[in-house]
């Protein structure tokens, strides 16, 4: 049978996510880009144009974007109905203003999937990585009953830090975590940025990033709450400490970790528990699923950000250096690709996810 195909609009597409997106929707199986949106700035050029010396991709802008124009994603949202089928968004605006976009786009009755950080926190919005929490799609009836809406609806994924470290933590929940302290050295693409574009880290560590250690500590427990009568209830732990640190790496996010267990595991429990860990995206073979989510690295110096985080197109979580710890019960280190699991990849997977679930329709 013919698979069934979305059309898609990319909002923020000229930013270092967007362009993230740009790339992974050339030849996308499921979605389709017909139209391309940022500011004011960008609008009524081409792409090419509007993107300009900002385009940091390894790969040259794909063909299909060369001759989009740039549409406004503020004064041109309502061409969007009857245009695409949903969006992502990837947008540099305040907080207010991007929560007043995404839930305009609800309301137009375009589902909204975001990369941002301003809806994360709405009890009604799904907060998902879909090999952990694809059940709190379910919220999604609640949030549409609030706006209302028919199809309209946002869900969004969360901080690209908390990839790195959350997933390996999940499967060995079972054990029962009491706590867990991680350090993480964040790569600068992450701010939207490249060594021409933020020098000063070059040969430098920033120790310094707005709002990322709250993010990397609550952000957690909503996606390991439940859905309960109208929204998501967080969970009460594990609690998470966290420093967030920006390092001189282009791509990737890795993760010191160390955490205590109620029922200490083994080593070789952790390994299994690593090696055993899927979800429905590899159940559903959704295109963009990691056939293996987590890869375990047996050699003392990795997973290393420039050789490791393209495994598996960028979408695989990396692990290495497991071991026992002084003060906690087991130290490790963990990596994924900021922009593409971290970001616009985890945002494509979320959305497969969501059509294969019926939630475009
Ligand atoms: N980079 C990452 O690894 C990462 C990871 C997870 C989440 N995020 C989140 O994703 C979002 C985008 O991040 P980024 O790194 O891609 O930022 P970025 O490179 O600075 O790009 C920002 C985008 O927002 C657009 N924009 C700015 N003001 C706008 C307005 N008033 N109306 C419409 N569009 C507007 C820009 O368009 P112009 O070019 O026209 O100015 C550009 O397309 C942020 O919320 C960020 O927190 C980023």
């Amino acid at each position: 049978m013919q698979q069934k195909t979305y059309r898609v609009g990319v909002v923020g597409a000229t930013g270092m996510v967007g362009q993230r997106f740009v790339t992974l929707l050339d030849g996308h199986p499921l979605f389709t880009p017909v139209a391309l949106l940022a500011s004011a700035r960008s609008a009524g050029k081409k792409y090419p144009e509007a993107v300009g010396e900002k385009w940091a991709m390894a790969t040259p802008i794909p063909a299909y974007a060369k001759d989009m124009v740039v549409m406004d994603a503020e004064a041109d949202a309502e061409k969007l109905v009857g245009m695409v089928d949903f969006i992502f968004c990837a947008v540099n605006m305040k907080k207010d203003e991007i929560k007043a976009l995404e839930e305009r786009y609800a309301k137009l009755e375009i589902p909204v999937v975001s990369n941002n950080y301003a809806h994360r926190g709405t009890k009604d919005v799904p907060m998902v990585i879909p090999e952990i929490n694809a059940d709190h799609l379910a919220v999604i009836e609640a949030q549409r009953k609030r706006l209302g809406t028919k199809r309209g609806f946002i869900a969004v994924k969360s901080n690209c830090s908390l990839q790195s470290y959350v997933p390996l933590l999940h499967p060995l929940k079972k054990y029962g975590i009491k706590c867990a302290a991680v350090t993480t050295y964040q790569a600068i693409s992450g701010a939207g940025k490249t060594f021409a574009t933020m020098p000063e880290i070059v040969d430098n560590v920033i120790p310094y990033i707005g709002g990322e250690e709250q993010k990397s500590e609550e952000e957690p427990l909503k996606i390991w709450g439940r859905v309960e009568g109208s929204g998501i209830v967080g969970a009460d732990g594990p609690v998470i400490t966290a420093q967030c640190l920006r390092v001189p790496v282009s791509d990737g996010h890795t993760a010191a970790v160390f955490v205590s267990f109620e029922k200490k595991p083994t080593k070789e429990e952790i390994l299994q528990a690593w090696a055993d860990f899927a979800g429905e995206p590899q159940a559903l073979h959704l295109p963009s699923a990691p056939k293996q989510f987590i890869h375990y690295f047996e050699e003392d110096n990795r997973p290393q950000a420039k050789l490791d985080r393209m495994t598996e197109n960028g979408m695989a979580v990396c692990a290495g250096r497991l071991r026992e710890d002084t003060l906690f019960d087991y130290k490790f280190i963990g990596l994924s690709h900021n922009t593409l699991r971290g970001a616009a990849g985890g945002a494509v997977l979320l959305a497969e996810l969501l059509a294969a679930k019926g939630y475009f329709d």
